[in-house]
């Protein structure tokens, strides 16, 4: 029998001027024994090889919404492209919280350098040492996937600078997503 699919969610929407798409493509050879706990949960909840769960887009302007300046609403922020609800953890993300400048965007080089500086509040990792991928790659994995549920994928990641699927998109948490499922 053949498994139900739900609706759609993707909106055919273009990234903003100021998103930059393509740097997360690739698999940093990095890896951690978090991942592994997440993937096998993927496996047995889906069941079937072919079902893919929809996933949420998120364009800047939505995402700068759940930036943890509105009491009782959501925090959201995105780490490589995946988008984290950090309201558990408010005490770090939340208004007058310290890493607060982190939420509602993607800061991605930010969690890459250890910094809150302005300019590294952005998912460009040009430039990026070795060593600073690691960093990012462990945080992503230990911390953010670990600790906090994915709601979505910022534009950059699922959409191509032109705004047409990215063929290779693969949501962390369904290892057997297909694409044109959702299309
Ligand atoms: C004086 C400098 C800093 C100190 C003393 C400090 C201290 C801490 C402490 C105590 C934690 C909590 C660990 C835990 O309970 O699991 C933490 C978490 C964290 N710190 Fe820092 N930190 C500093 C600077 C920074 C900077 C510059 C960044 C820039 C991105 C940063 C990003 C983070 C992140 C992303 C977490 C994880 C929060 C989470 O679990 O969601 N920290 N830090």
């Amino acid at each position: 029998p053949n498994t139900s699919r739900a609706a759609p969610l993707f909106r055919r929407l273009r990234p903003s001027s100021t998103d930059r798409a393509g740097h997360f493509h690739g698999h940093h050879p990095h890896d951690t024994s978090f991942g592994g706990v997440l993937r096998s949960f993927a496996v047995t909840t889906l069941g079937a090889e072919t079902s893919s769960r929809p996933v949420r887009l998120f364009t800047e302007e939505e995402l700068q919404s759940y930036d943890g300046s509105e009491e009782g609403k959501p925090i959201y922020m995105a780490v490589k492209g995946a988008v984290f609800d950090v309201t558990g953890g408010k005490e770090f993300y939340g208004k007058d919280a310290p890493y607060n400048v982190l939420v509602g965007k993607d800061s991605t080089r930010a969690v890459a350098k250890m910094s809150l500086d302005p300019s590294d509040l952005t998912s460009d990792v040009t430039g990026l040492s070795e060593e600073q991928l690691e960093s990012l790659e462990s945080v992503f994995e230990g911390t953010y996937k670990a600790k906090y549920p994915i709601v979505g994928y910022t534009a950059s990641r699922i959409l191509n600078p032109d705004g047409s699927p990215n063929k290779a998109f693969q949501p962390e948490d369904q290892p057997h997503f297909l694409i044109k499922d959702e299309f």
